[in-house]
């Protein structure tokens, strides 16, 4: 303590970091209203995000006008009753007021009453699986770190599902109810912008609902995220959400549903025997001399009478189409392919050295030391399954 100072004004040494403390303070707040975090829970972008969007702000104002009132009171008192010169011995004691009592006892339950039935009402409204025929059916396996995405009642004419990896598309204003289940440990089904978090459990099968209002652009799909940590590539454990109108959304299917044609001449053909190694875990669905056949690994698992497609790995039938790769998290481009062929773990943080095929238990891509020339076959022979 230094006792040369007036006690009513602290030292500026010891004001400083007082105030550099509260302006960095202030300055992290007013960093939280910049908007531009892609994955927020506040722009809703649609009923079901919006029903959960409503609710926090009911919630925000009350909070907000009860710290104002109670604030407002506790410096009113502080100032008003404040001890002053004059005072003499204590301030007169009084014990219990019961109007008052009565009274601070009904305004919270009065508050919490209008908080709560929204609430519930909300739950139910938001955890109701749709019902009916114009509702779309998507199976989603969570793996050790990707999504896999299988549409049960859209098929091929062999009765080949759509299956896809990492990258949902769905139509605008349609009910979609996911039937989600985990290949491995619990993961988290979050897209911010539409809906709530949903656990993604192994053994069980757990539902959400997504509606989206409108398609979003090709460059800008809704941004989702595993949200229950996982393990190493948590937070690269990504995936997109494309909304279509229901016309672009048709097209999509039939394109999906479309084998990829087998190369026969050029760099792509060479990427297709090079293709050989991937074909351990990644499956293709392609068209050759045979017909449609599978050429890599197609595996299921039952989840309380539930049939989920439950892969190895990303089925690549159509990767040349999707926008990103690694779980969504890099952009679908020729350096970045490159890249990762030439060694997954670096872009994407990977335990390739535990993988157990037979067991079923795959911890990432390993790094094949693949030649350049391979790399760039594999490319061309990607790039064109679109
Ligand atoms: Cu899956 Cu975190």
């Amino acid at each position: 303590m230094n006792h040369a100072h007036n006690e009513n004004e602290p030292a500026p040494s010891r004001r400083r970091p007082l105030m550099i403390g509260l302006v960095g303070l202030l300055a992290l707040m007013a960093a939280g209203c910049s908007g531009a975090g892609p994955q927020t829970a506040l722009n809703p972008e649609g009923p079901i995000g919006r029903t959960i969007d409503d609710l926090w702000e009911l919630v925000f104002i009350l909070a907000t006008i009860v710290f104002v009132i109670v604030q407002v009171a506790l410096f009113y008192t502080i100032v008003r009753y404040r001890a002053r010169k004059d005072d003499d011995g204590e301030p007169v004691q009084v014990h219990g007021n019961t109007r008052l009592e009565i009274t601070w006892t009904i305004i919270p339950v009065v508050i919490l009453a209008a908080i709560a039935y929204p609430t519930v009402k909300g739950i139910f409204d938001v955890r109701a699986i749709p019902q009916g025929e114009d509702v779309l059916q998507v199976q989603v396996t969570g793996h050790q770190w990707w999504w896999e995405f299988e549409y049960v009642d859209l098929e091929d004419e062999t009765g080949r599902t759509l299956v896809t990896a990492n990258e949902l598309y769905i139509p605008e204003d349609t009910e979609v109810n996911l039937t989600m289940t985990s290949a491995d440990v619990i993961h988290s089904f979050w897209v911010p912008v539409l809906a709530g978090k949903r656990d993604v459990v192994p053994n069980r099968v757990s539902n959400l609902t997504l509606i989206a209002d409108d398609p979003t652009p090709p460059d800008a799909p809704h941004p989702g995220q595993c949200a229950e940590y996982c393990g190493l590539a948590h937070a690269d454990m990504r995936f997109k959400v494309h909304v279509r109108s229901q016309v672009d959304f048709d097209a999509w299917v039939e394109d999906q549903l479309a084998p990829a044609q087998l190369p026969t001449e050029g760099a792509a053909a060479a990427g297709y025997a090079a293709f050989g190694t991937c074909v351990a875990c990644h499956n293709a669905t392609v068209s050759g001399p045979d017909g449609i056949e599978d050429i890599g690994p197609v595996r299921t698992i039952e989840v309380d009478g539930v049939t989920f497609t439950s892969s190895l790995a990303p089925d690549l039938t159509h990767f040349g189409g999707r926008a990103t790769f690694g779980s969504g998290t890099f952009e679908n481009n020729r350096e970045h392919l490159a890249q990762w062929l030439a060694n997954p773990a670096d872009l994407k943080p990977m335990r390739p050295e535990l993988n157990d095929i037979e067991a079923g238990r795959i911890l990432g891509m390993p790094n094949f030391n693949l030649s350049d020339d391979d790399i760039n076959n594999l490319i061309a022979l990607l790039e064109g399954w679109d």
